[in-house]
């Protein structure tokens, strides 16, 4: 597997059965991104997507906003160099002018410190899937569309935000829920999912295992016929 994304979810209701402001579960949940991150590496994975803020998440209290915010920029800082030591390519997707201008210049700073690093994270942020392909189309018909090219599927994935990312083959969402809720829309179309009812700050080793073991078990037949 080259590629492993993870829809996060559960930190309210981790916190929440511990009696602690929900913040307290996204921290947590900074951490499980920490652990999940080496259990890639070490699982020779080499992309590792994270859905850290949807473009639906601004809809929560200013608190909770404020204090993910805070926490991402907190996260940026604290962990700069320790990504650059162990090769980790820091990468964010998703509608970058809602971000604040400070954040903006903390992530672009980061992303060019990192820029060599042969593992890539990326962070979704402010990121929905229908967004990213209208953005993508805005840019198309702005650019490239007076060349007069046919447009194709390879051609259109350039003006994504992924464009140099290889789209994701495994999908995992913990804490039971099932659904896709807009992430990478465009590029999970051959990808596999899997759900766990752990709630992400818990996500551990032997979590991580049994969905790599479950991948591993999976037919991919990528729309075609297994020989
Ligand atoms: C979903 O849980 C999680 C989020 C909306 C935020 C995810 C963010 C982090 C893990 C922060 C760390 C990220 C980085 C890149 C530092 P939820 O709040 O919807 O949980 P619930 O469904 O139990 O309420």
């Amino acid at each position: 597997m080259e590629h492993l994304a993870v829809i996060m979810d559960g930190n309210g209701r981790w916190a929440e059965k511990r009696h602690l402001p929900r913040l307290m579960g996204h921290r947590a949940g900074a951490e499980a991104l920490d652990r999940c991150l080496h259990f890639c590496k070490a699982a020779g994975i080499r992309y590792l997507t994270v859905y850290a803020f949807s473009t639906e998440n601004w809809k929560r209290s200013a608190e909770e906003v404020g204090g993910l915010m805070k926490l991402l920029s907190t996260y940026i800082h604290t962990k700069e160099k320790e990504l650059i030591a162990n090769g980790i390519r820091f990468r964010v997707i998703g509608r970058r002018t809602d971000l604040s201008e400070k954040l903006r210049g903390e992530i672009a700073a980061l992303e060019e410190k990192t820029k060599d690093g042969a593992f890539t994270l990326v962070v979704a942020l402010s990121y929905g899937g229908r967004d990213e392909i209208v953005r993508a189309a805005a840019k198309w018909a702005r650019d490239a569309a007076a060349d007069g090219a046919p447009l194709t599927e390879a051609e259109f994935a350039r003006f994504l935000d992924t464009a140099d990312i290889p789209d994701p083959d495994l999908i995992i969402r913990t804490s039971g829920e099932q659904r896709t809720s807009n992430f990478l829309l465009w590029q999970s179309a051959y990808a596999e999912y899997y759900f766990t009812e752990t709630l992400w700050p818990d996500f551990d080793q032997a979590a991580f295992d049994k969905a790599l073991a479950a991948y591993a078990g999976r037919e991919r037949r990528m729309g075609g016929r297994l020989k």
